[in-house]
């Protein structure tokens, strides 16, 4: 399988850094598409504990090179703070190894202040992670956006930046009472921040696919997840950017006969951060205990924000399966369920005397569902030294295997902790 897609199958935070990590040794590129800082995905190699932002979990090993492909919204401060915080962990990170697209967006300050005004003031509060990536995809959709290409062109910065700057200070000002944005300030700190990157601003769909010619493979690392997709997730309770594997494409120019297979991740619960419909939460005490439960809490990498949590739905993970066109699953965190002990899933919705086992585009239904659920017997064991998949309790292969039958998807790796080498390999994902 030359070239694959990873894909969050939830709400996010399934542990996609991980796998990636896993996988990376066996390709030659490791690649974003979409989503910006907003994305938090973390690795941990022995006590070491890397997040990544924006920068592709693959770069941790020497020899891959890593792209920001033009589907990503950058801010580049955050970008310049990212690269100087892995380098001072001792990563290997430069212009040789780090592609960024000249078509990727900026995100500028206005965008984080619009985007905090909608979320304070007005109607509909999504709980965004206020990095302003959702009015940044609004600047490129309304084509207005400013591109990582056009900071190397001061020319080029200082005429769209005015005239955004003449909008956005009219609805500062006029509307919300707000002093206005300066133009200078914020025109020479981006044309330095442009002339930092300079040596990574690539035409980056070039390199991709002139590396798919000599035979290299690509493993495209997908952030947020299928529920959290602008089409595809609880809208408008989602992100601005396609999350779902047909996102590779459009946001790298790698044509999506090149892609050979999409590999899900899916948490052995469900969380989710922010606002929105959650069918299977679990409130109260027991939705503590699971967020707490483990080596490392259900707390956002990037906001610090409690996870709501809540057990597994398969309900939601049919939809996924079918949106992305996944075969082969990834379960991560199966160990943090050794401490509960009962174990719940939810295999189809009621709604209105109906039974739903896709999760339904219907809006109006989201909040009204009551899931169904079967109950399995916990194992109440720590799993985390397990290596060989038969060494599992009863309890928790009963578990994986109910799920794959159920979902007819096999899962062909487990993750029983954090660290790099807790996993149950059941098939080779590469
Ligand atoms: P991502 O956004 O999908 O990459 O996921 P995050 O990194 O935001 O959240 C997943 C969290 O779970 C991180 O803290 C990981 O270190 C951790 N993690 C990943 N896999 C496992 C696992 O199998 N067991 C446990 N206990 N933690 C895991
Ligand atoms: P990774 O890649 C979990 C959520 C936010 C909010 C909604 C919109 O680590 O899985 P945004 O700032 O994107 O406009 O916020 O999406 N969200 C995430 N939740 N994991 C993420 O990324 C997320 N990125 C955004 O909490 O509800
Ligand atoms: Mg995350």
């Amino acid at each position: 399988m030359p070239n694959i897609v990873v894909v969050g199958t939830q709400w996010g935070d399934e542990g996609k850094g991980k796998i990636i990590d896993i996988l990376a040794p066996y390709f030659d590129f490791v690649v974003r598409y979409q989503g910006g800082n907003n994305a938090g995905h973390t690795v941990m190699i022995g006590t070491k504990e890397f997040t990544f932002h924006l920068i592709p979990s693959g770069i941790l090993h020497p020899g891959k090179e890593v792209v920001i492909g033009n589907g990503v919204v950058v801010d580049p401060e955050a970008l310049i703070q990212e690269i100087q915080d892995l380098r001072n962990k001792g990563v290997d990170i430069g212009p040789h190894n780090l592609h960024v697209s000249k078509s990727a967006h900026v995100i500028f300050p206005y965008h984080k202040i619009s985007e905090k005004i909608r979320e304070e003031e007005s109607i509909g509060r999504i709980g965004s992670t206020r990095r302003g990536i959702g009015p940044c995809y609004v600047d490129k959709n309304a084509r207005v956006g400013i591109r990582m290409g056009d900071l190397l062109y001061p020319e080029v910065l200082k005429e769209k930046l005015r005239r955004n700057l003449k909008e956005i200070n009219l609805i500062l000002t006029k509307i919300h009472s707000l002093p206005p944005l300066e133009f200078k300030p914020l025109f020479e700190k981006y044309k330095e921040y442009g002339r930092i990157l300079a040596p990574y601003l690539k035409d980056t769909f070039l390199i991709l696919n002139r590396a798919i010619e000599r035979g290299k493979r690509i493993l495209f690392e997908g952030a947020q997840g299928t529920m959290l997709d602008v089409d595809f997730g609880t809208y408008p309770y989602v992100t601005s950017s396609n999350a779902t594997a047909g996102g590779a494409s459009i946001g790298t120019g790698i044509s999506p006969i090149h892609i050979d297979e999409v590999i899900g991740v899916m948490k052995a619960y469900t969380t989710r951060v922010g606002e929105g419909p959650f069918p299977t939460e679990i409130k109260g005490e027991l939705g503590d205990k699971l967020r707490n439960a483990g080596p490392i809490g259900e707390y956002g990498r990037s906001t610090g924000r409690p996870r709501r949590c809540g057990w597994l739905d398969l309900v939601v993970l049919r939809r996924s399966i079918l949106v992305n066109g996944i075969k082969r699953m990834v379960l991560t965190r199966l160990d943090i369920l050794g401490y509960v002990k009962k174990v719940k899933v939810c295999i189809s919705y009621r709604w209105k005397g109906k039974e739903i086992e896709v999760f339904p585009d219907d809006y109006a239904c989201w909040n009204e569902v009551e899931p169904v659920y079967e109950e399995f017997e916990g194992w109440s064991e720590d799993i985390s030294k397990i290596r060989d998949y038969h060494s599992l309790p009863a309890p928790a292969k009963r578990y994986v295997e109910r799920i794959e039958e159920m979902l007819n998807i096999k899962i062909a790796m487990i993750s029983v902790g954090p660290r790099r080498e807790e996993v149950i390999i059941r098939e080779k994902l590469w």
